[in-house]
C-alpha cells in the first residue's frame, strides 16, 4: 500500500477547514492510497484542533492512514511528501497582502529552519500565507536542502478567478478554456494575461477596453472583493485552488498553468523573486514555458509586479540568509 505524509500549516484555520475533507474525499496524489495527516498550529488553537480530529475522525474517511495534531514544527514536517503552508495571519477590509508582511515573515523563516533540518529532498512545499510569493522565497532562501523547484506559491486561486471571468463574458464553459497567464505577484499588481488565450483551440477576439478596464482589474482585486462581501478572506476558493495546484504538480496538464516558481531571469525578470509564470506541468516535473507572447500593452505592468516583489524582498532581507 502507498501511503504519503502531508502536513497542513495553519490547521485550525478557515482554509484548511476546507481543505482537510477536500483531500481526503479524493486524494489528489498520484499512485497513493493512503495518507497520513499531520496538522500543526500555535499551543492557543490546539483545542480547536483537537474538535476538527474529532470531525476528520467522524467522517470514517478511507483514505486516512493516520492523523496526527500538534504544535510542534519538527514532529509535523518529518519525513513530510507534502507541506501546505497555509498559517499565517490573513489581511482584513483595507488591508493590503503586503501590509502582513512583517507579522508573517518570522513564521516562515522560523518554519524553514526546521524544513531544512527534518525534511528530504522529495518534500514538496507550497506556499499559501501572504503575502505568498514573498513567503515562499523566505522558505527557499532557508532552505538549501530543499531543491528550488520544489517550493511554490498558490497563483491557481488567480488563474480560476481568471478563467471563470473569462468564461461568463463568453458565455463558455471554463474547461474549453486554456492558456491563460498569471504574471508576477499575487497582489492587486499580477498581470492577468489573455493575449494567448484560446477557447475550444480557437483564438478569441477581445475588446481591448473590456480586458484592460474590466478583467484585469477584476481579477487583480477579487480577493478584496471577497474580504469586502464575506468580512472574511477567501476559504473554500483558496483550498479549492490548493487542491488543483497539488493535482498539477502530480498530475500534469494539458493546459498552461499558474505556479508561483524562483525566477532565474526568465522573461528578463529579477532573479531570486518567486514570480507566476506560465508553467508546463508534467506530473512530477513542471517547466516554465519560455516562450511565450507578452503583448506590448501588458510590458509596462509587469515591470510594476516585479518591481513590488522586489520591495517586498528588500522588506524581509532580514530574514533571508
Ligand atoms: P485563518 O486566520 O482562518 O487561519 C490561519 C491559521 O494559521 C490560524 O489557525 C492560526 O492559528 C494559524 N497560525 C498562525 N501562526 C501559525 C504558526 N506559526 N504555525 C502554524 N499555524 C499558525 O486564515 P485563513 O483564512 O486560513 O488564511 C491563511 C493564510 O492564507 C492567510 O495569510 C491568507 O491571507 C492566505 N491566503 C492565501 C491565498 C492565496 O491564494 N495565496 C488565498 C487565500 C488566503
Ligand atoms: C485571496 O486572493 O483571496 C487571498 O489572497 C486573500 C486575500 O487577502 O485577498
Amino acid at each position: 500500500m502507498a501511503i504519503k505524509n502531508i502536513s497542513i500549516t495553519g490547521a485550525a484555520g478557515n482554509i484548511a477547514y476546507s481543505l482537510i475533507f477536500r483531500i481526503l474525499s479524493n486524494l489528489p496524489f498520484k499512485a497513493t492510497d493512503k495518507i497520513n495527516l499531520r496538522l500543526l498550529d500555535i499551543p492557543e488553537s490546539q483545542k480547536s484542533l483537537e474538535g476538527l480530529k474529532f470531525e476528520i475522525e467522524d467522517c470514517a474517511f478511507d483514505s486516512l492512514n493516520d492523523l496526527v495534531t500538534t504544535d510542534n514544527t519538527e514532529l509535523a514536517f518529518s519525513d513530510a511528501d507534502y507541506i501546505l503552508m497555509v498559517g499565517a495571519k490573513p489581511r482584513s477590509k483595507g488591508m493590503e497582502r503586503s501590509d502582513l508582511i512583517l507579522d508573517n515573515a518570522h513564521i516562515f523563516k522560523s518554519q524553514a529552519e526546521t524544513i531544512n533540518d527534518v525534511c528530504s529532498k522529495k518534500t514538496n512545499i507550497i506556499v499559501v500565507g501572504n503575502p505568498a510569493n514573498t513567503n515562499a522565497l523566505i522558505i527557499n532562501q532557508n532552505t538549501p536542502n530543499i531543491p528550488n523547484t520544489n517550493i511554490t506559491s498558490l497563483m491557481k486561486l488567480d488563474h480560476n478567478r481568471a478563467k471563470s471571468i473569462l468564461a461568463t463574458k463568453l458565455n463558455e464553459k471554463v474547461e474549453d478554456i486554456e492558456k491563460i497567464v498569471i504574471w508576477g505577484n499575487h497582489s492587486t499588481t499580477q498581470v492577468p494575461d489573455l493575449y494567448n488565450c484560446k477557447v475550444s483551440t480557437k483564438n478569441i477576439n477581445l475588446d481591448h477596453s473590456w480586458i484592460h478596464e474590466t478583467f484585469i482589474p477584476r481579477v487583480q482585486k477579487r480577493g478584496g472583493e471577497i474580504i469586502e462581501f464575506r468580512g472574511l478572506s477567501s476559504a473554500a476558493s483558496a483550498a479549492s485552488a490548493i487542491y488543483d495546484h497539488i493535482n498539477v504538480l502530480e498530475n500534469g496538464s494539458a493546459d498552461w498553468q499558474a505556479l508561483g516558481v524562483l525566477s532565474s531571469g526568465e522573461y528578463n525578470i529579477t532573479p531570486d523573486i518567486m514570480f507566476s509564470f506560465p508553467v508546463v506541468a508534467h506530473g512530477g516535473s513542471y517547466n516554465i514555458k519560455d516562450d511565450v507572447n507578452i503583448h506590448q500593452s501588458l510590458s509596462e505592468s509587469l515591470k510594476v509586479t516585479e518591481e513590488e516583489l522586489i520591495k517586498e524582498r528588500e522588506i524581509v532581507k532580514k530574514y533571508l540568509p
